[in-house]
């Protein structure tokens, strides 16, 4: 998919901008407070239904609106044209995708896969297990769509056996054991064989960056895998009781990421991290690509912090030929590197909020 046209209304500093962004590059530079963070956080929410910034709406919404709107033409990869729109106040979400209304944020989704990378990307391997979950089910949820329903049955299922542990209701948890053990083992098998393909393309791609380090990810179901995952709900029964929660299951996966068998997040510099975190990213978007010939938005704020000036151009070298629709930030022209070998791209300079090709 591109995005052809972008409308962004009541963004941070933004009040209201039109561009017409290259298909491929695009390079976005000016001060600090300039309002480039702003752009980029436009196309997020319009794929995501939510900031990277803030877990909250009303910091983003300009100070003089009441609500913020962002809309988008956009070409599929079968050249279809769809025009996507999202419109959030600090109580309300309303989505339009080809004027009809749509309450599902899978369908934003889907609609603009888009992956981001900014200064603190790197607490993807740094931070608890949810943000490794949520990078892993953005992967097997558009690379299949029947996860999706599988995961959500599997919640449902979870949230019941809760609420019965909690009530100390033991008479109808067989019940949901069984949902949970049918749709938690369709989850983990749809993480495991997503995985399996990701794999290698993430290590060719940490080789660019890298050279040839042995590189590993090792992914943890949530259960001790040595039993079935039912079996291991009747094991954990007394605990799970004593807690009011279900202890073990996909809702507790994780995956670890080794170089030279040593796990990365403990040794790793914080450029280091930041460049493995850019080439799962970037991995994710090149199997999207590879299996299903969507080719996805990927945002990169602050493009300078900490890349050094080889990795910042291999990685522009990288991005120029990988086909997807790429926004990048920078405050000054020259932390985008030499720009001779990249042949398509668009300059944009932001000031005050305004958004003028340069
Ligand atoms: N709700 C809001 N309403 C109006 N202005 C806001 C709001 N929230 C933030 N701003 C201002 O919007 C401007 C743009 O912020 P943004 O984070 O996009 O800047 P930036 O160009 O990315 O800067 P930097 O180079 O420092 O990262 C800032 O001056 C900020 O103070
Ligand atoms: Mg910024």
């Amino acid at each position: 998919m591109t995005l052809l046209k972008l409308d962004i209304h009541a963004v941070r500093n933004i009040q209201q901008e039109s561009f017409i962004p290259d298909s491929t590059i695009n390079l976005f530079y000016g001060e600090n407070g300039s309002g480039k963070s702003a752009i980029l956080e436009a196309v997020f929410i319009l794929g995501r239904a939510k900031s990277f910034r803030s877990a909250i709406i009303k910091p983003i919404i300009n100070f003089t609106h009441d609500k913020l709107i962002i809309s988008a033409q956009l070409a599929q990869t079968n050249n279809k044209t769809i025009q996507l729109g999202i419109q959030l106040d600090t109580k309300n979400f309303f989505c339009r995708i080809n004027h009809k209304t749509t309450q599902k944020r899978s369908d934003l989704a889907y609609a603009l896969p888009l992956q981001i990378i900014h200064p603190k990307s790197y607490e993807l391997l740094d931070a608890g297990p949810q943000l490794r979950r949520e990078f892993l089910d953005w992967g097997v949820f558009n690379n299949d769509r029947n996860f999706l329903l599988a995961w959500r049955n599997f919640k449902k299922a979870l949230s019941q056996r809760n609420v019965l542990l909690k009530s100390k209701q033991l008479q109808y948890i067989n019940v949901w054991d069984k949902e949970l053990d049918y749709y938690g083992t369709i989850v983990d098998q749809y993480r495991q064989l997503y995985l399996s393909r990701f794999k290698p393309i993430f290590f060719s791609i940490f080789k660019e960056f890298f050279g040839h380090i042995n590189v590993d990810i090792i992914i943890s179901s949530g259960w001790d895998t040595s039993f079935e995952f039912q079996q291991v709900l009747i094991n954990d029964l007394d605990k799970d009781l004593r807690y009011g929660f279900t202890h073990s299951g996909p809702h507790r996966a994780d995956f670890n990421l080794f170089i030279n068998n040593r796990l990365a997040k403990d040794f790793v510099s914080r450029g280091q991290l930041k460049l493995i975190v850019l080439s799962l990213k970037l991995a994710q978007m090149q199997l999207l690509f590879n299996e299903n010939g969507i080719s996805g938005c990927f945002l990169i704020d602050d493009f300078a912090a900490e890349l050094d000036t080889l990795n910042r151009s291999k990685l522009l070298q990288y991005l120029s030929v990988m086909g997807c629709q790429v926004f990048i930030t920078a405050t000054e022209i020259s932390e985008f590197g030499d720009l001779e070998n990249i042949k398509k791209y668009k300059m944009f300079h932001v000031e005050h909020g305004k958004i003028k090709q340069a």
